[in-house]
């Protein structure tokens, strides 16, 4: 398993403790907690550490990623120098994103990219798309009140999703074996980001306000016309409304 320090690697090292499948895990940062597993550091931009760890495996969840910061040499030539490696690889399972050909963000352009390698590539593999996750929307979009407001594009839609449900969801396909371009995995509800945002302030008795901008532009609009979403794939359980709640009961 690749991205091990990440929000997905996170949630998928909690769910494959205690597993019986022999488990190697790769990032860049060390892990914590990791006795269950052996770690290997790797780089995507380097190759370093890369044919240690994909020696001998069979199957490899790829959650390692790189949005912003030299990501077309991660998603892309990385993600070729990775697969030129694995012609001994029985299933490759690949997250990727809801909608990211409708979406003209250049880190989905990538990812579209990479799903296009793959498909090309003789390796067995696994595409699974998901909506976005509940901590990501939470901490992108409403993180930095200014002013005792949230200035979002309050018209944005989202399905987001738990984290941990797409992790399971990834384990399980560990067992039935490739799927090609599988369904998507969304969320249980659409809400625009200001319902998203007001079910916040609601829930940690904030007393900040939303202040709503509406965003010009082929980006937004494809957010406010919902094209991240796919509502025929209301595939996780937990609500966002859920996840907040139970934060704050962990906190
Ligand atoms: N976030 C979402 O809402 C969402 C929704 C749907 C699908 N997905 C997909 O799920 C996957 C995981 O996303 P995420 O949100 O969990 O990502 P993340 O939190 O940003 O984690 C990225 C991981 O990649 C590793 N990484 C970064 N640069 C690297 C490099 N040069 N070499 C090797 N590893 C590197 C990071 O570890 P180190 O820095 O320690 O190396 C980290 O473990 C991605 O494919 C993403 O597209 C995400």
């Amino acid at each position: 398993m690749t991205g091990a320090t990440g929000q997905l690697g996170k949630a998928l090292l909690n769910k494959l403790k205690g597993s019986d499948n022999k488990v190697r895990i790769t990032s860049r940062r060390k892990p914590e907690g990791i006795e269950d597993f052996k770690w290997i550091y790797s780089d995507l931009l380097s190759g370093e550490g890369i044919d240690e760890a994909v020696k001998d495996a069979e199957v490899i969840i790829h959650a390692a990623t790189s949005p912003v910061k030299n990501s077309r040499s991660i998603e892309v030539s990385g993600f070729e120098m990775l697969l030129s490696k694995l012609h001994h690889i029985k299933h490759f399972i690949y997250p990727s994103i809801v909608g990211i050909e409708e979406i003209p963000l250049n880190y989905y352009k990538l990812k579209f990219e990479a799903e296009e390698l793959l498909k090309n590539s003789s390796i067995p593999y696994s595409i699974v798309r998901a909506t976005q996750f509940h901590g990501f929307v939470e901490h992108l979009l409403m993180s930095n009140p200014l002013l005792k407001r949230y200035v979002i594009p309050g018209s944005m839609k989202f399905q987001s999703v738990d984290v941990g449900e797409f992790a399971n969801h990834l384990i399980d396909l560990i067992d039935s074996g490739p799927q090609g371009r599988a369904d998507d995995f969304g969320g249980p509800e659409i809400m625009t980001l200001r319902e998203m945002t007001e079910l916040k302030i609601k829930i940690n008795n904030e007393t900040n306000k939303v202040l709503s901008m509406p965003l010009p532009g082929k980006l937004f609009k494809s957010f406010f016309d919902g094209k991240n979403t796919n509502f025929t794939q209301k595939s996780g359980r937990i609500t966002f409304e859920e996840y907040l709640r139970n934060k704050k009961v962990t906190k």
